[in-house]
């Protein structure tokens, strides 16, 4: 389907509600907010809305969506349930985590939200708007992160259409996302095991399940983009665990670790992990506009500092 020219900026009220769920139904591409980062959102069910997503982000094909469903009952059809999914679900939804499961018979999701995998990746997200978007327009969408393909993800409106104006039909603007970082991919299709680091920390759900979970070694087959090496990437160099900026380098500080140019951002100087998730992509957008290589402070690896130090560990990868 071929996209509107101009991107309708649209407020998170009743006309602008009414008016994303309607271009959604018909199969059109809406951008909208979750407490996770905007996802690039279409009818998980028309494969023509879903191609259109794969065209907008340039996203290789081999690479499957997420299907967003406003509630654990609506997101019961499409998978085969286990009592550790239900229980997981139950605990952890609406919020942060997507689970991977077999897909059930009679799905009727796009083949191209899979990718062909007999598996499907489910969210119920915890954004009010989102969910009542959901909730009206009443279909599943399949939602990537509203970005060009290996770029930063986008926390907020102006992010969205930064990257994709003009190639999309709306943008569901509720202002930055709480969260920041993508949600946490888990598979239940086999043991339980991590697919992508994120928003709801690996250790909340081993405590749940009461065992830890797997880990595929990078390097392996592609299960998810946090296996891409080059991910989230600004457009110039990222240079990790810097004490402080060289010459010509901007600097990302944490914590005490902070740069002293004018154009320098920190992302916490308090230190708070779940503060500086928030602040994580919009400070990396803010840098990467400068056009200049950004050096990193270290971040702390536990809790929610394991997904962010994902994600600058993509962000600093060799190019493809
Ligand atoms: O927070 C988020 O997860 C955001 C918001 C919009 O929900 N979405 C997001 O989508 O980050 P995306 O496409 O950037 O990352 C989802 C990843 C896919 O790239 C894919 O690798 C993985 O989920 N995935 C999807 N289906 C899968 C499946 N059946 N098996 C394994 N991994 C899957
Ligand atoms: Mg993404």
């Amino acid at each position: 389907a071929d996209q509107p020219q101009q991107t309708e900026r649209l407020g998170a009220d009743a006309p602008g509600l009414a008016r994303a769920a309607e271009l959604l139904r018909a199969g059109q591409l809406v951008a909208l907010p979750t407490e996770t980062v905007y996802g690039l959102g279409a009818d998980a069910r028309n494969g023509a809305a879903v191609a259109a997503i794969y065209a907008a982000k340039g996203r290789p094909r081999f690479n499957p969506l997420i299907v967003h469903l406003a509630s654990s009952d609506a997101a019961e059809p499409y998978v085969e349930w286990t009592d550790t999914a239900r229980d997981i679900a139950r605990r952890f939804w609406p919020g942060p985590l997507t689970l991977v499961l077999p897909l059930s018979e009679g799905h009727g999701l796009s083949s191209l939200v899979t990718a062909g995998l007999p598996t499907v990746a489910l969210r119920v997200p915890a954004h009010p708007t989102a969910r009542a978007l959901l909730a009206q327009a009443g279909i599943p969408v399949a939602a990537p992160s509203a970005n060009p393909s290996g770029r930063i993800s986008p926390t907020n409106a102006d992010h969205v259409l930064a990257g994709l104006d003009g190639a999309i039909a709306a943008v569901l603007d509720d202002g930055p996302c709480s969260v920041g970082l993508e949600s946490t991919i888990l598979s239940l299709a086999g043991a339980p095991t991590l697919l992508r680091p994120g928003g709801l920390p690996a250790q909340e759900i081993e405590a749940a399940l009461g065992q830890p979970l797997l880990r595929p070694e990078t390097g392996g087959p592609i299960t998810a983009p946090g296996q891409l090496t080059s991910h989230y990437a600004p457009g110039a160099p990222v240079r990790l665990n810097a004490g402080s900026a060289r010459p010509g380098e901007l600097f990302l500080g944490f914590g005490t670790c902070s740069g002293t140019g004018p154009d320098d951002l920190n992302l916490s100087p308090r230190g708070d992990l779940a503060e500086a998730a928030a602040h994580l992509f919009d400070h990396l957008h803010r840098l990467d506009r400068l056009g200049k290589p950004i050096a990193v402070a270290p971040v702390p690896a536990t809790g929610l500092g394991l997904a962010i130090n994902d994600r600058l560990t993509r962000a600093a990868a060799p190019r493809g």
